[in-house]
């Protein structure tokens, strides 16, 4: 998910959460860098943050091959700062702020599941 600092990605996460029946209070991972949650259907969605990721070894200390690699949805908030490690998105998201108080939000698939998720949207 791409956008500057303030375009609206954690917002943008947050209401995906809220609409895959996460309840309860949503910690933003901006510290932890990932902060996982389990759908009340039992789907996995890992929120990550690399605003502050820069530590290459982190990558693999902190499991986050095994993540990407695993079941469950990831959702990547400054995926440019972990590039050469995060995979390929099944799914772009750009999020540009207009005014205050509205965005352009621009989608683009990358594989055939980002088609099929573009086409189901
Ligand atoms: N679609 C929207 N319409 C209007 N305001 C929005 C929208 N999305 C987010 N905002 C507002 O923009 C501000 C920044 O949002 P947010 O924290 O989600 O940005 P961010 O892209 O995650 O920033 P960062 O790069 O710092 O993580 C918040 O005040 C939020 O309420
Ligand atoms: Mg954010």
């Amino acid at each position: 998910m791409q956008g500057d600092l303030g375009a609206g990605k954690t917002t943008f996460v947050r209401h995906l959460l809220r609409a895959l029946g996460i309840t309860g209070r949503i910690k933003s991972p901006t510290y932890a860098v990932v902060e996982p949650h389990e759908a009340p259907d039992g789907l996995a969605i890992f929120h990550f943050d690399f605003y502050r990721f820069s530590d290459p070894r982190e990558w693999e200390d902190a499991g986050f091959r095994d993540i990407f690699a695993g079941p469950g949805v990831k959702v990547a908030e400054w995926p440019e700062n972990a590039a050469g490690r995060i995979p390929l998105a099944d799914l772009a998201i750009k999020i540009e702020a207009m005014t205050d108080d509205t965005r352009t939000v621009t989608l683009r698939a990358n594989t055939e599941r980002g088609a099929r998720l573009l086409a189901a949207a």
